[in-house]
């Protein structure tokens, strides 16, 4: 088992790092405060290769890897978790096109996303009425004279107010997965609009908005892979998703546990630091061990990934634990501030609010259990 990094991964893991540190991190505070979009900043993220990390080098990605694309995930989640889901969206819809798209489609839309040209990429799979049973979907699309007729309501789309390029969930056939197929829609279709923008309690740089479908018509090229066959690129998209997920809740614990070492050796309680008292010392010692197994987790499902290994498995494991571990790990720091923690001052405060996503978007900690079950009872 190799545990070293390639000089690809290497060098992808430094420029996020950089990126972050100098970008990201410090403007971090003022994005959740106000709630700006990072528009500006995602397109340096392109010209950095960070919109398609795991994208072949011929449809304008860095082709780094699945590794790299986890090591920058943490790296830029570290900084500002908000840009880092818009990051990681957009990842996910490039190489969700790059894998199921025609070679039209590729050449249309991926060199756009990598480029920067398109600020980010959406995925519209839940609805008002599921989530977690996403095969129960209701949008419909029906055939036209020149392609599809869009109706229904998407719901918790992250970016989808600003992305080029949408992929799409809608039903052209019966009930259950096997009536389901995907699409790709661009902004500015007519009969697409934007619904409710939600307010959140984190995450608030990144917007989640409704997608409302009122016959929409969109060419028949719109169509990704085969009719009925959507629920399926849905599964292989999410699988990879989820390691970006992970990835962002070892970068949210990771800057958690940073502020907690930070606090605790400042902060004087009894006439010493805090980080004198044994339990602090056994919070950080936790927070430390459990981000390990998670980072190593994560990192064991993208080289799964990248070998090319079946990884849906470890894909569940990586995003399940990273992302309770994370929440772990940001209550301990949390605690370890005392009252400072609950104030705006410390960045614990927002990196407790934007941990909390990470055990319920693509697939809660609840569906992660159901598909280890279901692959180790299938194995079984
Ligand atoms: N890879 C490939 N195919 C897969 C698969 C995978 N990982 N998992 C399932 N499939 C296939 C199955 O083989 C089956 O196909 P056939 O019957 O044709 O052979 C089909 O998909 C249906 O499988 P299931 O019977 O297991 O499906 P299910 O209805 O029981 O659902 C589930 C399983 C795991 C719960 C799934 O619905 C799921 O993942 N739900 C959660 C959805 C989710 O994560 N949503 C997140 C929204 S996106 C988001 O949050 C992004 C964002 O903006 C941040």
């Amino acid at each position: 088992m190799d545990f070293q990094l390639n000089e690809t991964e290497k060098l992808i893991q430094q420029t996020a790092r950089d990126f972050a540190t100098r970008e990201l991190a410090p403007t971090a505070a003022r994005r959740d405060a106000e709630g700006t979009f990072p528009l500006a900043e995602l397109k340096k993220m392109a010209e950095l290769g960070l919109m398609g990390v795991n994208v072949p080098e011929k449809w304008g990605g860095t082709e780094a890897g699945v590794v790299a694309y986890a090591l920058a995930m943490m790296e830029i989640s570290r900084a500002c978790a908000a840009t880092a889901v818009t990051m990681a969206v957009t990842n996910m819809v490039a190489e969700v096109i790059c894998k199921f798209g025609t070679s039209e489609q590729i050449q249309r839309q991926v060199p756009r996303i990598t480029s920067g040209e398109y600020s980010c990429g959406a995925f519209a799979l839940s609805e008002p009425h599921c989530g977690s049973d996403a095969s129960a979907l209701r949008t419909s699309a029906r055939r036209s004279e020149r392609g599809w007729v869009l109706n229904g309501t998407k719901q918790f789309i992250t970016s989808g107010d600003h992305a080029g390029v949408i992929v799409v969930w809608a039903r052209t056939g019966g009930p259950g997965h096997r009536g389901i197929s995907a699409f790709l829609v661009e902004k500015g279709t007519p009969g697409m609009s934007i619904g409710t923008v939600e307010k959140k309690m984190g995450l608030k740089g990144s917007t989640t908005v409704q997608l409302v479908f009122e016959d929409a018509e969109i060419p028949a090229e719109a169509l990704l892979d085969e009719e009925n066959r959507g629920f399926r690129i849905a599964m292989v998209a999410l699988d990879g998703g989820r390691i970006g997920v992970g990835a962002q809740a070892v970068g949210i614990a990771q800057a958690a546990l940073d502020e907690a070492v930070r606090y605790s050796r400042e902060r004087q309680a009894f006439g010493a630091p805090l980080a004198n008292k044994q339990a602090i010392q056994w919070m950080l010692a936790d927070s430390a061990t459990e981000l390990e197994a998670a980072r190593l987790l994560v990192l064991q499902a993208a080289d799964c990934k990248g070998r090319g290994l079946p990884f849906t498995r470890q894909a569940s494991m990586a995003k399940l634990f990273a992302s309770e571990a994370a929440n772990r790990i940001c209550a301990r720091a949390f605690q370890v501030h005392g009252g400072y923690g609950y104030i705006k001052e410390y960045p614990i405060e927002r990196l407790v609010r934007d941990c909390r996503i990470t055990t319920i978007y693509e697939g809660t900690s609840e569906v992660q259990r159901m598909v280890i079950a279901r692959s180790l009872l299938d194995n079984a």
